[in-house]
């Protein structure tokens, strides 16, 4: 399996790498970057860990990699400011994501790619690059609410002393302002996460708070995450390279899911090689299915401004 990483010169794309490399699944990791340099940089320093990690290729170069890559992981991108949401990028990333899209475009690549978004505001420009690349709707994901959910989690798992990767609690919806987090399922290690001791409706409201917002934190404390959306994005890559069909919160162009369409948001996706094998409707609270809903609506108008600009 080859991976492209168009951004791996960047925090984000460069951390995915990494990632990647401690994951051992994927046989190639290309990392492609307006700054050359760098990336051919990030390229050899994960290079001279080889030995201690994995039988890989790790490259760096231009647009020629994407022609046979399984995926194309596009992490490029301005980053937010601390006060500014992620919809308010859309008006400095667009151009920026479109020149992409027209390079992957001109370089070719294989019939069966999947395209994995992660640039912001990623619903959006899941949605873009799906109708801008014309490729079938299951090969373009976008990160999604993996980032979010996993934070969730952990900062869960933080706050009751309990193990994190035995803690299950999903965000739904937007990667932005108006995310979902999903109580109705979540879950330590099996027992209902409303049953545990210690948890209660106060606690839960803060920690979803402090999720929603640690993009925002990350970015005052230390420019922008790297390390977890750097596994993030391993989570979605591995579970294609190994055609997992693992249960993930990433978005697509919904198609009638919960009865939201035509717009590109989470919710629970099985990943395998084909990209999206399906979207489940997991049973969820009214006010949750509502969330979802209001999520969707919260993203047409910019998507329908984006959309009249670029597509
Ligand atoms: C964040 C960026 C990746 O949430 O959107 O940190």
């Amino acid at each position: 399996m080859k991976v492209s990483i168009i951004g791996g010169g960047g925090l984000v794309g460069s951390c995915a790498a990494f990632a990647l490399q401690c994951g051992g699944i994927v046989r190639q990791i290309a990392l492609i970057d307006l700054n050359e340099n760098l990336a051919a940089g990030h390229a050899l320093d994960l290079l001279h860990g080889g030995p201690s990690t994995a039988d890989q290729i790790i490259v760096s170069g231009g647009y020629e990699h994407v022609t046979d890559s399984d995926v194309i992981c596009i992490t490029a991108g301005l980053r937010r400011k601390p006060d500014e949401s992620r919809l308010d990028l859309i008006n400095r990333n667009t151009d920026l994501f479109a020149s992409i899209l027209q390079q992957i475009q001109k370089a070719g690549y294989r019939k069966d790619a999947i395209v994995l978004v992660v640039s912001n505001p990623v619903d959006i420009l899941t949605y873009i690059a799906q109708k801008k690349l014309g490729l079938p709707i299951p090969q373009v994901i976008g990160l999604g609410t993996q980032l979010d959910t996993i934070r969730f989690c952990s900062l869960i798992a933080a706050q009751l002393k309990v193990a994190p990767t035995q803690t299950r609690a999903l965000i739904l919806g937007e990667h932005g302002d108006s995310m979902v987090p999903i109580f109705s399922s979540a879950t330590i290690g099996g027992m209902p996460l409303d049953k545990f001791p210690g948890w209660n409706n106060q606690l839960a409201q803060q920690i979803f708070q402090r999720a929603k917002t640690s993009g925002a934190e990350m970015i005052s404390k230390k420019g922008g995450a790297g390390f977890a959306v750097g596994i993030a994005i391993r989570d979605v890559i591995e579970a294609i390279a190994l055609d997992q069909r693992r249960m993930l919160p990433v978005a697509s162009v919904q198609e009638g899911c919960y009865g939201i369409r035509d717009v590109a948001l989470s919710v629970p996706t099985l990943v395998g090689r084909p990209g999206v094998v399906d979207r489940l409707e997991l049973e969820l609270w009214p006010k949750e299915v509502q969330g979802l809903r209001a999520s969707a609506s919260a993203l047409m108008p910019t998507l329908k401004t984006v959309a009249a600009r670029v597509l």
